[in-house]
């Protein structure tokens, strides 16, 4: 399974890519971000994933190459790096992730809702197993900016789903078919930020980011979605010196419909 690097002409610019450079790419996915910056000359990438899947591609793909250096587990990790010269962060979930039945993030393929990126911590069918529908009402609220959050929770919490079709048939018997996507994008895109700690996680790792760039140095953020992005036009506001916001161009979007959400942002210290 492939997975289509978004934005990548943008992302390597806003980077300012340089000769014998070092850089961080702290959602390696299946490394089309890590390669370009390579191919450019970089001397040295850090690259970050939680997902073991992600990993072992990248063991595969660059086996002893001492320019990557891997780390498995969160970005979070950056806070412990050397200065370097420009941090990435191309957030969510890959193709090959989300093409997975086995891993329970989307509703295209039938399969038992998990939506862990790593393999510790409670799945998404184990909260609702567990979970309260005033509890689940507010998840879909604050994370999914789902409007018929109390309706669809209380339908859930009746049902109790473990699949990830079974939750999709309850949100489309409870929401009906009108709307322009899925009707459960949003309820799954909750989960998925409410099990995963996306957004608290985005947060204190861009806390680390300004004190880990050299002088000059960059970061380029890619967000899917407006919570993302409202994170990180506050903090790149208020910590650092924005450099500007980018879409992916027609022609990108048209091969790669992923790319449509897509909002790079650009800033340095
Ligand atoms: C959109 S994909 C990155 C794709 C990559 N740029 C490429 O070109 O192949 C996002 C990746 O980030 C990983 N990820 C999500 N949250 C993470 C976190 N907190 N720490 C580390 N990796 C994370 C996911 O497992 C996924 O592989």
């Amino acid at each position: 399974m492939k997975h289509d690097a978004v934005m990548l002409e943008e992302a390597l610019r806003g980077l300012a890519v340089r000769t014998g450079g070092c850089y961080v790419d702290c959602t390696y996915g299946r490394g089309g971000h890590t390669t370009a910056l390579l191919e450019q000359g970089a001397r040295q990438v850090v690259a970050f994933d939680k997902d073991p899947a992600a990993v072992q591609h990248a063991r595969e793909t660059w086996r002893d190459d001492a320019r990557l250096q891997l780390v498995e587990g969160s970005f979070m990790g950056i806070r412990q790096l050397d200065k370097v010269d420009g941090m990435l962060f191309d957030l969510g979930v890959s193709s090959p992730l989300l093409e997975d039945a086995s891993r329970g993030f989307g509703f295209q393929v039938d399969g038992p809702l998990d939506m862990r990126y790593a393999p510790v911590g409670e799945t998404a069918a184990e909260f609702l197993q567990r979970v309260s529908e005033v509890e689940l009402a507010d998840v879909l609220w604050r994370y999914g900016d789902e409007r018929a959050s109390r309706r669809i929770a209380r339908a859930v919490v009746a049902a109790r789903p473990v699949r990830t079709w079974q939750l999709a048939a309850i949100v489309k018997r409870v929401l009906g078919g009108a709307r322009r996507r899925h009707p459960a994008t949003k309820v799954f895109l909750a989960l998925r930020l409410y099990i995963n700690r996306e957004l608290e996680e985005l947060e204190l790792a861009l806390a680390c980011v300004p004190e880990r760039l050299v002088l000059g140095g960059r970061l380029v953020v890619i967000a899917f979605h407006s919570l993302e992005d409202r994170i990180v036009k506050r903090f790149m506001r208020a910590e650092m010196r924005p450099l500007g916001r980018f879409r992916a161009g027609a022609a990108e979007v048209a091969m790669n419909p992923r790319a449509r959400s897509a909002v790079l942002r650009v800033a340095t210290v």
